[in-house]
């Protein structure tokens, strides 16, 4: 049985006798071959799927890391700016630990799933007039004060509860991908992934990937090297205009011989539904970066025919029923309750 990633992990993370055992049994997701894509792209293409952990997304790794160290350590609180997925998953983990927790979103800007999971759980949530960085400042002076920690990525024990899915990917594979295509928002998780290869590889030579990550097109301040005061994507996880880690990002970049490339919200849309249709994996918009980001590089000839690629799918898809809603011209076709209508519609094919 899988008791978590504290348990699985504890010889690589920073777990001591002091550290509960926090768990809602994240980790160990999915990990699935593409099977028409690869055929397509003519590539060998894989898919983590991390929208498969207790709150549906790679945030539930490092929020467990976190979390428990914040209990070690004392803590009667724990706050966060979010664009949804880290809220969602900081509310969680706090109802289990017992800990207050205090979530600032962008107002209007995050998925509704997401805003359910938060309210659910039972985190106190503002909504602020102002985007995800705002909202980090904010949190970020809040934190200053004794007994409640920071769990954005900046807390580094976020960092390295995610590294752990570099772990399982080498795992499935047998050793690293020749690429890792990741989304980039604040950049943490392209960050803890380098770190996770980079210790798996020293610990069982399991090689290097190069890292490939992807900003939308309106958020895209690291690959063009300027921030972002208004950050706009239909990809509202990432809709970030100064990543955090900007600067370890371009380290990563510059050691694994990557690169951070901008996507744009067509090309994200187009893998969004690709991933759907063509593979049955439904994942949110900005985890679809990764899969949109491939198929660019394959257009300029910078991930080579006939390669492994592993894409990190970050968040579940049924956390924004919107956008899918909104942008899918497969429709409900509505007939009266009668089975000769019912066998007429059918004749005329589910586009009518
Ligand atoms: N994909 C999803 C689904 C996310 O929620 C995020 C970040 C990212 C990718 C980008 O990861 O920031 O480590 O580069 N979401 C944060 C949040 C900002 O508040 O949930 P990153």
């Amino acid at each position: 049985m899988w008791h978590g990633l504290l348990h699985h992990y504890r010889d690589s993370l920073p777990v001591t006798d002091d550290t509960p055992a926090l768990t809602l049994n994240e980790g160990d997701t999915p990990f699935i071959r593409l099977e028409n894509l690869s055929r397509d792209l003519d590539i060998d293409a894989y898919v983590k799927v991390e929208g498969a952990n207790p709150t549906g997304s790679f945030k539930d790794r490092g929020m467990v890391m976190a979390m428990a160290k914040a209990i070690e350590d004392g803590s009667e609180a724990v706050i966060c700016a979010s664009t949804g997925n880290t809220s969602a998953s900081a509310a969680a983990f706090a109802a289990r630990a017992n800990l207050r927790c205090i979530v600032v979103i962008p107002d209007g800007k995050i998925a509704e799933g997401k805003l359910a999971q938060a309210v659910m759980y039972g985190a106190e949530v503002f909504s602020i007039r102002g985007n995800f960085d705002q909202a980090l400042e904010i949190v970020k002076e809040v934190a200053k004060e004794d007994g409640i920690t920071l769990v954005n990525s900046l807390n580094p024990n976020r960092i390295e509860g995610q590294k752990t899915a570099a772990f399982e990917v080498c795992d499935a594979l047998g050793k690293a991908p020749d690429y890792l295509s990741i989304p980039v928002g604040n950049a943490g998780n392209i960050t803890a992934y380098w770190r996770g290869f980079k210790q798996y590889n020293e610990k069982h030579a399991t090689g290097l990937p190069k890292m490939f990550g992807f900003e939308a097109s309106g958020a895209a301040a690291i690959t063009d090297d300027r921030i972002y005061e208004q950050p706009e994507t239909v990809a509202t996880a990432i809709r970030i205009g100064n990543p955090a880690s900007w600067g370890p990002a371009n380290t990563v970049v510059e050691e694994s011989d990557g690169e951070i490339d901008k996507v744009t919200d067509e090309e994200i849309m187009k893998a969004y539904h690709l991933l759907a249709q063509k593979e049955g994996i439904f994942a949110e918009p900005a985890s679809c970066a990764s899969l949109a980001g491939t198929i660019k590089k394959l257009e300029q000839g910078k991930i080579t025919k006939g390669s492994t690629v592993v894409h990190v799918l970050t968040g579940n898809g049924l956390k924004d029923p919107n956008t899918a809603i909104d942008t899918s011209e497969l429709k409900p076709t509505v007939i009266e309750n009668d089975l000769q209508a019912f066998r007429d519609a059918l004749k005329g094919g589910h586009h009518e």
